[in-house]
């Protein structure tokens, strides 16, 4: 069997939740491979509403295993949150979920290593969730970093009390004044939150998902965040601290490139970025405002307001050329079913020079979006159930994507809630 993967295409929050709640039934196994709470994945169904952040989007439907693999960093205390609320609302976790001994644990000192990094940079900052991200995956790559696992072995207490340690010595560098009584009440409540997820089943998920497919089973790979702000291939700096990329689903859990089926590309019919960093097509006037409020483009996570633009294919293109996409899903096109006309950026002019290459950096050089103008469908597409119900200038936007992209859009989402999804071809 082969593993799919679905993930984002831009700067994050495309609706990844939404579509993978939604290929669920397809599926025997639901996989998170990197990043951590800093996403936020929003699913909507009979008149509810939930924000899952390191818990992956198939939880919701017909019994599926669903695993956090090595690739993720966990933060316990907010895992143990995320959990309870959905074990109150009635959802039987332990007998769906399982985690990664290899998932390294974002501590309290990496959350106030995060908030000293981005003080420190000033108005350079990146604007991150505050989660802890990047200091957790800094202390991965320098061989530095706790594991789940580890909370397993005699020594945990000393290992923990040993990183956070040098953690106080760096915050001490970066001239931040840690409150010692604050810090030692966050992590009586974390070492708590340990012994929490320690009653969930703790796995070699490397072995077990390879056992899965060898028996068979199906699995889907759930991206977080978006292929710009991959680590390597996003507008670095202004990234964040993993790969997002397709290819950090074989090192996230363990399976090898040539097991990787079809990829599911996702964007929004526009686009938008939280945090700091570039963002080529970005609108400062009124339309970059009615996306917004028509979108309610408003971080799940940190509610921030989210930056709003038009759909950037130069960006697309190569996103897609990175990840190796086979299939296109199209998200909240119905945010602009009222527009008149709706732009695409096809090619960017760099210092009077056209291009349609994706450029080594986006910072520092002018960079003026090349548009082409479409007409607008003028129709609430919010209750449709099939293809054959779309406007013809929608149909039309439709196919000027796909040409443009050279891959086929197969899914197109019209609203939040599960049922206003519309497979293609059907
Ligand atoms: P994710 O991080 O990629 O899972 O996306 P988020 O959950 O952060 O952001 C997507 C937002 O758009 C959520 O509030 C979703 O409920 C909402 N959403 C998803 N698909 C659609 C759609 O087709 N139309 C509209 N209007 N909203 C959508
Ligand atoms: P989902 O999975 C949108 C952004 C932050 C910041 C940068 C670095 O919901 O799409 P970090 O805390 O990761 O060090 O922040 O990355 N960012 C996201 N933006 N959606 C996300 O996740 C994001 N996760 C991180 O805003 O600019
Ligand atoms: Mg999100």
């Amino acid at each position: 069997m082969k593993v799919d993967i679905l993930l984002g295409l831009q700067w994050g929050d495309e609706g990844k939740g939404k579509v993978v709640d939604v290929l669920t039934p397809r599926y025997d196994v639901i996989a998170r491979f990197q990043g951590g709470p800093n996403a936020g994945h929003t699913l909507e169904f009979e008149g509810k509403k939930y924000v899952l952040r390191s818990i992956p989007s198939g939880i919701f439907q017909n019994g599926r295993t669903n695993i956090i693999g090595n690739g993720v960093v966990l933060d316990p205390v907010l895992f143990r949150e995320e959990a309870e609320a959905l074990e109150a609302s009635g959802i039987d976790l332990r007998k769906l979920l399982k985690i990664s001994r290899k998932a390294h644990l974002i501590m309290p000192t990496h959350r106030l290593l995060d908030a000293a990094g981005e003080k420190a940079k000033g108005n350079s900052k990146i604007g991150t969730t505050g989660k802890g991200i990047g200091p957790t995956y800094t202390d991965k790559i320098s061989r530095n970093g706790l594991r789940l696992g580890d909370s397993e072995l005699p020594d945990f207490k000393e290992r923990f009390e040993g990183a956070r340690n040098r953690h106080l010595s760096m915050l001490a560098s970066l001239g931040h004044e840690t409150d010692m009584e604050a810090l030692e009440a966050a992590e009586k409540k974390w070492l708590d939150a340990i012994d929490y997820i320690k009653t969930y089943d703790i796995i070699d998920s490397e072995h077990e998902i390879n056992a899965l497919l060898k028996e068979g089973k199906s699995v889907l790979c759930e991206g977080a965040q978006g292929t710009l702000l991959d680590v390597d291939f996003g507008s670095y700096p202004y990234v964040t601290s993993s790969n997002t990329v397709s290819a950090g689903a074989c090192t996230g859990l363990g399976v090898a490139p040539s097991k990787i089926g079809e990829v599911y590309g996702i964007f929004k019919a526009y686009c938008t970025r939280v945090g700091s960093g570039p963002f080529p097509t970005e609108l400062f006037d009124e339309t970059g405002k009615k996306i917004r409020d028509l979108g309610h483009e408003y971080g799940a996570v940190t509610g921030r307001e989210r930056r709003c633009g038009w759909i950037d294919l130069v960006a697309l293109r190569y996103a897609i050329m990175i990840d190796g996409v086979t299939q296109l899903i199209m998200m909240k096109s119905d945010v602009l079913d009222s527009f008149d006309e709706i732009k695409a950026c096809t090619a960017y002019k760099i210092n009077g020079e056209i291009t349609t290459r994706f450029p080594y950096t986006l910072e520092g050089v002018e960079i003026e979006p090349v548009y082409t103008t479409l007409p607008g469908w003028k129709t609430d597409m919010t209750g449709m159930k099939n293809e054959s119900e779309f406007p013809r200038e929608f149909t039309d936007y439709i196919k000027f994507l796909e040409e443009e992209l050279e891959t086929p859009i197969t899914i197109v989402s019209i609203g939040p809630d599960r049922e206003q999804t519309i497979v293609r071809g059907k």
